[in-house]
């Protein structure tokens, strides 16, 4: 199974499956001599963890990062960091409903298909457990950035929008709720929609919102690797990710060039920033900012049809702890990717010129 590593220079492959012993990765490439703050990498996974609040999945674990290698006396070596997450709380029982049958809209089916067998518990390689890996790797990347800050949060949950510029927003209170979503009165209204849906045993979707700022000039490798689109590749890897878009994304296609155009200032800055910061694939100094789509996820805990292994309809009931909407927890993944795509473009950069 190929596709389980991303990034050229900084290079994270993880590995791992939700129900298996341990989940983890490999960073190669992260130069040495940086000191890390281990506590800082650990309280980036609490922010994912499943059970941190009353509107995620209830599964109990602490997801407690182990370092194996790369790591010396509190700095990188230059050697490849190895790490794991033991899984501790598996209920793989509560999956024996889905061994042969598969739930529409989640990748039981595509995986039995493509590789004639799979791991049902929990979703397998599928589950977004495998995330956990990312945030280790992307809170070690993040403290490559020297600078670059990167702030995630929730703008959308169902048709509850966040019609706000993140500049009149208080980034420093996404996590002062467990929406993660800045506005303090529109987080208490998502949160109790979030509870509704719960309670429904549905699920419904959202968006997280990103940005990215202090990003120097000179960022992407035209023309494949543009620093938008792999940005864009980042996001779309996450589970459940629907959609990306940057800057003006697609309500720009309303707009004539002569009122989208960023006019520059004196200095090299635009007065506007509709370009979201990346001109040609490459950074232009401005804020990077964009929104990723997450999809209502698939595990219903209602009675629902499907298929089973012959191919006939059956009738079953969703079951397991699962995540009525995915958006709390997925601001420290958005994050995280961000952070890995920054962090190899940082290290790409440095070849661009003698
Ligand atoms: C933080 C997070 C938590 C998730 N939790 C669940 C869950 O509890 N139940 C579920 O069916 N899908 C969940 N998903 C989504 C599935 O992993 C995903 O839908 C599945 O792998 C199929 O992939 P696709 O939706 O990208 O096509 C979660 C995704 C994220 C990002």
């Amino acid at each position: 199974m190929a596709g389980n590593s991303f990034g050229q220079l900084f290079r994270l492959t993880t590995f791992g499956e939700s129900h298996g012993k341990a989940l983890g990765g490999v960073i190669d490439g992260c130069p040495a001599g940086i000191t890390l703050d281990l506590e800082q990498i650990q309280s980036e996974l609490d922010r994912r963890k499943p059970g941190q609040s009353a509107i995620v999945t209830q599964r109990k674990e602490p997801d407690t990062v182990e370092f194996y290698s790369g790591i010396f006396e509190g700095k990188t070596t230059g050697t490849p960091i190895g790490f794991a997450i033991h899984n501790t709380n598996q209920k793989s029982k509560d999956y024996s409903h889905i061994k042969d049958s598969y739930r529409p809209s989640h990748a039981d089916y595509v995986y039995d298909k493509k590789y004639g067998f799979r791991d049902y518990r929990g979703g397998g390689r599928s589950s977004a457990r495998e995330t956990a890996s990312r945030v280790v790797a992307g809170a070690i990347a993040k403290q490559l950035l020297n600078g670059i800050k990167i702030n995630a949060y929730v703008s959308q949950v169902g048709e509850m929008t966040l019609e706000k510029d993140y500049k009149t927003l208080n980034l420093s209170k996404i996590d002062s709720n467990p929406v993660r979503c800045p506005d303090t009165e529109m987080a208490k209204k998502m949160e109790e929609y979030i509870k509704s849906i719960k309670k429904e045993g549905d699920t419904i979707g959202g968006i997280v919102s990103c940005v990215i700022q202090n990003v120097p000039i000179g960022l992407g490798e035209p023309v494949f690797d543009k620093l938008h689109a792999t940005l864009g590749a980042a996001m779309l890897s996450i589970n459940a990710v629907k959609g990306f878009e940057y800057g003006s994304g697609f309500e720009g296609v309303k707009m004539k060039g002569s009122q989208h155009n960023d006019a520059f200032n004196s200095d090299g800055t635009t007065a506007t920033n509709r370009s979201g910061g990346v001109q040609g694939g490459i950074s232009n100094g401005m804020d990077i900012y964009f929104n990723v789509a997450f999809k209502p996820v698939a595990t219903v805990l209602q009675a629902y049809e499907t298929i089973n292994k012959e191919g006939e309809k059956v009738t079953t009931q969703g079951k397991g702890r699962h995540d009525p909407c995915v958006v709390p927890r997925a601001v420290p993944i958005v994050e995280a990717m961000a952070a890995l795509v920054l962090a190899d473009y940082t290290l790409l950069a440095r070849s661009n010129k003698i």
